[in-house]
C-alpha cells in the first residue's frame, strides 16, 4: 500500500522521500486510558495527524482501544470510529490488539494499577504521570525491563517541551552541572500577572480559577508540589540521582506580594518560581522556591503560562528550552511522540532500551541540605513603624556576619504595616534562616520577614 503525495518535490537524488511504503500488517496498536485534557489532545492528534505519523514511521499507529468513565457519551474523532470503547481500563490492558498502553489518568492510585497491569500483560507503557514517576518511576522501570517492555514519560514534565529527550539523548554526552527551570505554568502566569498589573496573588488566582487555568484546589501548583515532582524527574535525568520528593527544599509562591515586584524592579530583577539543581563537589543542591532573578536573563523573559528549562553542561555549556508546560495539544504531542518511539522499537524488536531516566542505574545520594547554599538574599519586611527598626535588623545581620548591601523603601505606605526591603551580600541559607528566626520575634514585625535568594549567573 502506498501513501503517495504526487505534488511533493522529488529530491535531487531521485529518491522520493514522500513515497513511503506503509504496511498495514505492521501497524502497532495503542490503547488510551483517560480522556481528560491530555487524553483528548492525544486522541485528536492520533486521528488528525495519522498520515504524517505513518510517513515518519513507515507503519501506522492504530488506536485499538480507548477507556474513560464517560467514553460512551463522549464525542470522539470520527476517523477513529471503529475502535473499541470501554469504561473499564482492564479491558484495554488485556486487549489483544493493544501493544502500548497510554496511561493518561493521573494521580497515583488507579494509574499505578493500570501501569502494573499493563506490565504484567507485557504491554509497553507511555505515561504523562509526573507524580507517580517521581514517587516510584525507577522501580516501575525495573519491572518494565524484566517484562521486556518499554516505559516512556516525556509528557510528565513541561508538556510541550521535549526536555526528557534532550537530557536522555540530545545532550547525554555532556555532564550537567546546573539546571534551572520554570516548571509550573500556573505559578508563572500568576507571578507575571502580578508583576504586570500590580495586583495581589489572590486576585489573579481567583481570575485564573474562573477561567479554568488554575485548579479549584490550587495547592499542588502554588505550594510547589507539582514543580517538585517535575524537578525529581529532571534531577534523575540530569544528575543521575534517585531523589525522594520530600528531600527537596520546597517553598511556594503564597507569600509573594505586589510590592516584591516593585523592589525587585529597583534591583533590576524579577520574581519567579525557580526549580534549581546544581552539582557541587559534595553533592547536588535542589530547591523549588520563589527567587529574584536578574531581569536581563532569558528566564526572566518567560511570561504567562509558559515553561522553560536552562541547562548548563560542563562541555556543551548553555542550552535553553522553552514552550507550553501544559495544554491538551502540546502535551498530546509529547504523548504521541513517545508512542511513536516505543512503536518503532516494537517494530524493530530492539532489545536495547534507553532508560527513561537516562542512566542505566540511578545513584541514591540524598541532595545536600539547602542550608549549605550560598547566595545574595532579598529580605522583605512589614513593620509597625517606629525609630530604630533598621538599626535593630542590621544589628541581627551583623551578629551573623551577614553584610547588608541595600535598603529599599517606597514613599506613601501605611506606617502601621510598612513594607521595606534589604538585600544581603552572599551568605549561607543557614545564616539567613537564623537571622529571620530572630527577626520574626521582634514586636514591630506585622508578618514574618520574607527571604528570597537572588540567583546569580543564570
Ligand atoms: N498544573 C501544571 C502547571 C501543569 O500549572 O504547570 C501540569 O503539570
Amino acid at each position: 500500500m502506498f501513501l503517495n503525495r504526487p505534488e511533493a518535490p522529488v529530491a535531487e537524488t531521485g529518491y522520493r522521500r514522500d513515497v513511503v511504503i506503509i504496511n498495514f500488517m505492521d501497524e502497532v496498536g495503542v490503547g488510551i486510558v483517560g480522556l481528560g485534557n491530555v487524553g483528548s489532545g492525544t486522541l485528536a492528534i492520533l486521528a488528525e495527524n495519522a498520515d504524517q505519523i505513518a510517513l515518519k514511521l513507515g507503519f501506522r499507529l492504530k488506536v485499538a482501544a480507548v477507556c474513560s468513565r464517560s467514553v460512551h457519551s463522549k464525542q470522539l474523532p470520527p476517523a477513529l470510529d471503529g475502535m473499541f470503547r470501554t469504561a473499564d481500563w482492564r479491558e484495554v490492558v488485556t486487549h489483544p490488539g493493544v501493544q502500548i498502553v497510554a496511561e493518561l489518568v493521573g494521580g497515583t492510585t488507579v494509574a499505578s494499577e493500570i501501569i502494573e497491569a499493563a506490565i504484567r500483560n507485557r504491554k509497553s507503557v507511555v505515561t504523562a504521570n509526573k507524580e507517580l514517576m517521581a514517587d516510584c518511576g525507577p522501580e516501575i522501570w525495573d519491572r518494565a525491563i524484566h517484562a521486556g517492555i518499554n516505559l516512556a514519560m516525556e509528557a510528565s514534565v513541561c508538556g510541550g517541551i521535549p526536555i526528557h529527550a534532550v537530557l536522555r539523548e540530545g545532550i547525554s554526552g555532556d555532564r550537567v552541572v546546573a539546571l534551572y527551570g520554570i516548571l509550573n505554568g500556573t505559578c508563572n502566569y500568576i507571578l507575571t500577572e502580578m508583576e504586570k498589573r500590580g495586583v495581589s496573588l489572590q486576585t489573579v488566582l481567583e481570575e485564573a480559577q474562573r477561567l479554568g487555568y488554575a485548579e479549584a484546589d490550587p495547592s499542588a501548583d502554588i505550594d510547589g508540589f507539582d514543580a517538585r515532582s517535575k524537578l525529581v524527574l529532571l534531577a534523575a535525568l540530569a544528575f543521575g540521582e534517585k531523589i525522594t520528593p520530600s528531600d527537596i527544599f520546597m517553598e511556594g509562591i503564597r507569600r509573594i506580594q505586589p510590592v516584591d515586584f516593585l523592589y525587585a524592579r529597583q534591583l533590576k530583577h524579577t520574581v519567579r518560581l525557580i526549580c534549581g539543581g546544581r552539582q557541587t563537589p559534595h553533592g547536588i543542591i535542589l530547591s523549588v522556591r520563589p527567587a529574584l532573578i536578574p531581569a536581563s536573563t532569558i528566564l526572566a523573559g518567560v511570561q504567562g503560562p509558559y515553561n522553560a528549562v536552562w541547562v548548563k553542561g560542563k562541555y556543551g555549556e548553555d542550552t535553553f528550552y522553552y514552550g507550553w508546560g501544559a495544554g491538551a495539544r502540546p502535551t498530546g504531542v509529547a504523548v504521541v511522540s513517545d508512542l511513536m518511539r516505543v512503536a518503532r522499537e516494537i517494530r524493530s524488536g530492539s532489545p536495547e532500551r534507553v532508560s527513561p531516566f537516562a542512566h542505566e542505574r540511578l545513584g541514591e545520594n540524598k541532595p545536600l541540605s539547602i542550608a549549605y547554599k550560598r547566595s545574595a538574599y532579598y529580605l522583605r519586611f512589614r513593620v509597625n513603624d517606629r525609630p530604630g527598626i533598621i538599626a535593630r535588623l542590621a544589628g541581627i545581620l551583623a551578629a551573623k556576619n551577614i553584610s547588608l548591601e541595600a535598603v529599599l523603601q517606597l514613599p506613601g505606605e501605611d506606617p502601621r504595616d510598612l513594607p521595606f526591603a534589604m538585600t544581603a551580600e552572599p551568605t549561607s541559607e543557614q545564616s539567613i534562616r537564623e537571622a529571620i528566626e530572630e527577626m520574626s520575634q521582634l514586636d514591630f514585625m506585622t508578618e514574618t520577614p520574607l527571604a528570597l535568594p537572588m540567583e546569580a549567573g543564570l
